[in-house]
C-alpha cells in the first residue's frame, strides 16, 4: 500500500512530526472516548461497558450527524468532541514486528524501537505453527505497549497473505509462500497471536488479512497494480487465491480484510459486492471491517475509470461492502453521493457498525486505557530479552540448508579464520526487509561470525547491484588466506520491493562472477549464504563443486547474523524448508506475469505455476531443506478406508452408484479427520528437527490430479531416539478438490498420501473414500 498523492504524503509527514513531539513521551494516553473525567460520559449509553456491543454501537450511531459519519469513513477518522470521541488513525502495520509504515505508529522517545522478527517468508520456512502464534503474541504485546504510550494504534493492517504465484513479485518476502494451505495456516495462527484469542470477541489488537484478492503483480513490463485486471477462473479463485483469506476469516477470526488495487475479472475488488458482501461477509461471516488499500477508491475512479463520477465511486464501494477507506476519497465525496441518492445513510450506518464494533471490542470505548486488561503494558515490555531471543530463535528456525557437500557444514572451531565476503555480509536493514519498524538492535552476519572465529571482511561489491569487479581481487586475497570462506550474497529492497517486481531470477550484476572467482581462490571450503525474499536461480552454485554449501536465510530479522553464524558453526541444526519453488531463469520466458492461470496449458507452452501445477525442471523444489542429521520415518498407523456420512438431500435426489464426487453440501464430514501416526527416528549424528510434509493426490477427475499440501508437523528428535507424530488431515477441507465451476467436492475412490516431499525417504499411503450411509433420519 502506498499513498500516491504527494500532498497527502507531505501532510502525513507533518502529522508524523507533530505526533512524535506531543504524544511520544510514554505517558498514559488520553482515553480515546468515554473518559471518566468527562461529565458527559455517564449519560452516554455507548460508554456503558456492561451493555452488549451491538446496543452500544447502535446508540452511538444514532447520535451522529451525517457529516460526522462521513468523517469516520476514512483512516484518519475525525474527532467528535461533542460526544467526547477523539480522532483515530486506523493505519498501523505489524507484518513482522510493529512497523513504522503507516501514520498510526511513531518510534522515538520511550519507544525507540520494537522487536523486528524475520521477514514472513523466512518465518514461514520454519513450518512451525506455534512459533507463528508466539510471534503474534509478542508483537501485540509491544503494539499494546506503544498504544498505551500514545505511539501506535490498535488496528494493524497485517498480515499479507496473497499466494505467491509469480517468483518475480517484489513482495514475495512479505508472504508465507506459494501454497494456499500453508498460507491459510500462517494467516490463522499469526492473527490468533496478534488478536489474543480473548474471551468473547474481545481483541488485543485487530489484525487485517490483505490484499483481497488475486493480487501479486506490482509493476511488470509497463503494467502496474493500479491498472491491472487479473483474469481469474472460478476454479483458481476458490482453489488458490481465496484460500488464505478464507482461513484467516474462518479459523483466524480476523477483525479485518483489505481489498486490493487490482481488478478481478473487470471489477475493482473494492467495488465488487460479490467479493465483499457475498463472499467475505456472507459466506465467510467476517466479524469485523473491510478496508480499502490506500487510495484504492481513488484508483478505481481515476486510473481505472470504473465510474463516471467520484460520487459514484464512493457509492459503489460502500454498497459493495467497503467499510473504511484508507485515504481521503470517501470523506471528500460521500456527502454528495448521499445527497444525490446514490448511497443511503443506512448504507453508511452499516459500514460504521463494522468499524465501531471493532473499536469497542478493542476496549476503546471503555474509558481509561489503564483499566484495560493490557493497560499495564509499557516501554518495559518492548524489546525485552525474551522478545529479542524469540526473534533470534525464529531466524534459526527459518534458515534453509540447500546444499552441504561432504558435510562441509557445520564449520569447526579449528577453522580459525573465516573470510566473510559479499555485499550482504555486514548489512543491517537489509535483514529486516520491508514493512519493518525500527529494530531493538542488529547483529550482522559479520558480527555473528566474529563470535565464533577471527574474520577477514571484504564486501566484494559496493552493493547488491554489484556493477563492477573493482574489489574482486581483495575478496580473492581474503579467501586465499582464510580457513573457510563465507559469501553473503543475494538481494535487497533495491531489487525486490513494493512497486518493484524483478525482471530476472539470477543474482544481480556481477555477483555470480564474484562467487565463482572467490570460490576458486578459497583455501578452505566455500559457503554461499543467500539473502532474498523471492527465489534465486543459483543453478551454477548448486552444480559447482567449489561451492560446498548453500544456505537460504530469507531476510532473517534483527538477529539474523547471529542465527546465520549459529547454523554455520552447528550450534543450530537447520530445519527450515522452502515455502516456494525455485524456478530456473528460463521459466520466466514462458509465463507473462499477467497470466493468472495456475494450471499448465501444454498446447500453448504455458508451464503452470507452483509445485502443484508446474512439472518442469526446478533449481530447488517447494518443501526442500536439508539437515546436519538424517531421519528415518515410518507410517505406523493410518486408516485405509473412510466412509463419508451422506446427508439426506443427496440420497433423495442422486443415485450413489453413479457419483464419483460428493459436493460438500451433500456430506456431513465437517469433523471427519484422517489421522496419520508416524514415527520419526533421528538415525544420524546430531539432534535435529524434522518437518513432515503431508501431500495428497486425489483420484483423476475434472479437477487437478496433482499433489497438494494437506498437513505438516515439525518435530524435534534427539540423536538415536524416536518421536511419534500425529497429523490429522481434515477430510472435508483438505481432501476436497475444486471443479471448473469453482465448486468444492470430495472425490470418491483412492487418494494417494505422500509424506515427505523432497523424494528422500518418502512414505506413501493410499486411502479409499466412499459414500457411507446417511446419518440423517428421514
Ligand atoms: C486528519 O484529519 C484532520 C481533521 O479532519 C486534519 O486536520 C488532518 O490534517 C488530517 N491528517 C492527515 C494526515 O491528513
Ligand atoms: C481513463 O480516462 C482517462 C481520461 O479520460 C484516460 O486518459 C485513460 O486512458 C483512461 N484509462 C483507462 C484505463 O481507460
Ligand atoms: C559492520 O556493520 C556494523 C553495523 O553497521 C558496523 O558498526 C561495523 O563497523 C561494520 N564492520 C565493518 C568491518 O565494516
Ligand atoms: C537413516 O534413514 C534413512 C531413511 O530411511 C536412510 O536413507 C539412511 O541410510 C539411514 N541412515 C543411517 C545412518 O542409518
Ligand atoms: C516451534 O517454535 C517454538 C517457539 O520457538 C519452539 O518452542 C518449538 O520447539 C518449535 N518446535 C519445533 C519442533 O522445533
Amino acid at each position: 500500500m502506498a499513498y500516491k498523492s504527494n500532498s497527502f504524503f507531505i501532510l502525513s509527514v507533518v502529522f508524523f512530526l507533530c505526533l512524535s513531539w506531543s504524544t511520544n513521551t510514554g505517558e498514559a494516553r488520553q482515553p480515546f472516548a468515554c473518559d471518566p473525567q468527562n461529565p458527559l460520559t455517564k449519560s452516554l449509553k455507548f460508554c456503558s461497558a456492561s451493555l452488549p456491543i451491538q446496543k452500544r454501537v447502535d446508540d452511538l450511531i444514532g447520535r451522529l450527524t451525517l457529516e460526522e459519519k462521513i468523517k469516520l469513513l476514512v483512516d484518519n477518522a475525525t474527532a467528535v468532541p461533542r460526544l467526547g470521541i477523539q480522532s483515530y488513525e486506523w493505519w498501523s502495520e505489524a507484518l513482522h514486528g510493529v512497523s513504522n509504515v503507516g501514520p498510526g505508529t511513531n518510534f522515538g522517545g520511550d519507544f525507540p524501537g520494537a522487536t523486528s522478527f524475520p521477514q514472513v517468508i523466512t518465518t514461514a520456512a520454519s513450518f512451525n505453527e506455534s512459533l507463528w502464534e508466539q510471534i503474534g503474541q509478542v508483537v501485540s504485546d509491544e503494539a499494546r505497549a506503544m498504544y498505551n504510550g500514545g505511539a501506535a494504534g490498535l488496528t494493524y493492517w497485517s498480515p499479507n497473505v496473497n499466494v505467491l504465484r509469480d517468483p518475480r513479485w517484489g513482495r514475495c518476502q512479505e508472504t508465507p509462500g506459494e501454497d494456499p494451505f500453508l498460507s491459510a495456516k500462517y494467516a490463522a495462527r499469526y492473527v490468533m497471536g496478534l488478536q489474543g484469542n480473548a474471551e468473547g470477541d474481545r481483541l488485543k489488537v485487530a489484525a487485517c488479512c490483505k490484499h483481497y484478492t488475486a493480487y501479486d503483480l506490482d509493476n511488470w513490463n509497463g503494467i502496474d497494480r493500479y491498472h491491472f485486471n487479473a483474469r481469474v477462473s472460478k476454479q483458481d479463485l476458490e482453489e488458490t487465491y481465496n484460500v488464505p483469506f478464507k482461513g484467516c476469516v474462518g479459523e483466524g477470526k480476523v477483525a479485518s480484510v483489505m481489498c486490493s488495487y487490482n481488478q478481478v475479472n473487470g471489477k475493482p475488488t473494492c467495488a465488487d459486492p460479490d467479493l465483499l458482501k457475498n463472499t467475505i461477509r456472507g459466506e465467510w461471516q467476517l466479524n469485523g471491517y473491510i478496508v480499502s488499500d490506500c487510495d484504492s477508491v481513488d484508483v478505481l475512479y481515476k486510473y481505472q475509470n470504473y465510474t463516471r463520477t467520484p460520487q459514484e465511486a464512493a457509492a459503489v464501494s460502500i454498497k459493495a461492502g467497503l467499510d473504511l477507506d484508507c485515504g481521503v476519497f470517501l470523506s471528500d465525496h460521500t456527502e454528495e453521493a448521499v445527497k444525490a441518492g446514490l448511497v443511503s445513510e443506512n448504507d453508511l450506518n452499516n459500514a460504521l457498525v463494522n468499524t465501531i464494533s471493532v473499536q469497542m471490542r478493542l476496549g476503546m470505548f471503555d474509558g481509561e486505557p489503564s483499566a484495560h486488561p493490557f493497560g499495564n503494558l509499557g516501554p518495559k515490555d518492548v524489546c525485552t530479552k525474551d522478545h529479542q531471543q524469540l526473534a533470534l530463535e525464529a531466524a534459526r528456525q527459518g534458515i534453509v540448508l540447500l546444499k552441504n557437500r561432504r558435510k562441509t557444514l557445520p564449520l569447526s572451531r579449528r577453522q580459525k579464520t573465516v573470510a566473510v565476503i559479499g555485499p550482504n555480509s555486514n548489512v543491517t536493514d537489509t535483514m529486516i526487509g520491508n514493512y519493518a519498524g525500527v529494530p531493538c538492535g542488529y547483529i550482522t552476519p559479520l558480527q555473528g561470525i566474529q563470535k565464533y572465529s577471527q574474520t577477514i571482511h571484504q564486501p566484494g561489491c559496493t552493493n547488491v547491484a554489484c556493477n563492477d569487479d573493482q574489489q574482486f581481487e581483495l575478496a580473492e586475497a581474503a579467501a586465499r588466506q582464510a580457513d573457510a570462506t563465507v559469501l553473503v550474497m543475494g538481494l535487497d529492497l533495491s531489487i525486490e520491493a513494493e512497486s518493484r517486481d524483478r525482471t530476472g531470477l539470477l543474482l544481480p550484476g556481477d555477483q555470480q562472477e564474484l562467487v565463482y572467482r572467490v570460490s576458486r581462490a578459497s583455501k578452505g571450503p566455500t559457503i554461499l549464504v543467500l539473502m532474498s525474499g523471492g527465489p534465486i536461480d543459483v543453478s551454477f552454485a548448486k552444480k559447482d563443486k567449489h561451492i560446498d554449501a548453500i544456505l537460504w536465510v530469507g531476510y532473517p530479522g534483527q538477529a539474523g547474523g547471529a542465527a546465520i553464524a549459529d547454523v554455520l558453526f552447528g550450534t543450530t541444526n537447520p530445519g527450515g524448508k522452502l515455502p516456494m519453488t525455485w524456478y530456473p531463469e528460463s521459466y520466466l520466458a514462458k509465463v507473462p506475469m499477467t497470466n493468472m492461470q495456475m494450471r499448465a496449458n501444454p498446447k500453448r507452452g504455458y508451464p503452470g505455476r507452483t509445485y502443484r501445477f508446474y512439472k518442469g525442471p526446478v533449481v530447488f523444489p517447494f518443501g526442500y531443506g536439508l539437515s546436519f542429521t538424517t531421519f528415518d520415518t515410518k507410517l505406523v498407523q493410518a486408516p485405509s478406508q473412510l466412509s463419508l456420512p451422506i446427508s439426506a438431500t443427496l440420497t433423495d435426489s442422486t443415485t450413489l452408484s453413479t457419483t464419483y464426487a460428493l459436493s460438500l453440501t451433500h456430506t456431513n464430514c465437517n469433523s471427519l479427520s484422517l489421522p496419520l501416526h508416524i514415527d520419526v527416528k533421528n538415525n544420524g549424528t546430531v539432534d535435529g528437527t524434522h518437518t513432515l510434509l503431508v501431500f495428497s493426490t486425489p483420484p483423476a477427475g475434472t479437477w487437478s490430479a496433482n499433489k497438494h499440501l494437506v498437513g505438516f508437523q515439525k518435530v524435534h528428535v534427539a540423536v538415536g531416539s524416536v518421536q511419534r507424530v500425529t497429523v490429522d488431515v481434515d477430510v472435508c477441507k483438505h481432501l476436497s478438490v475444486v471443479d471448473k465451476s469453482g465448486v468444492r467436492t470430495i472425490p470418491l475412490g483412492e487418494h494417494q498420501i505422500h509424506i515427505g516431499g523432497d523424494g528422500v525417504g518418502d512414505l506413501k499411503h493410499s486411502i479409499s473414500l466412499h459414500a457411507g450411509s446417511t446419518n440423517i433420519k428421514s
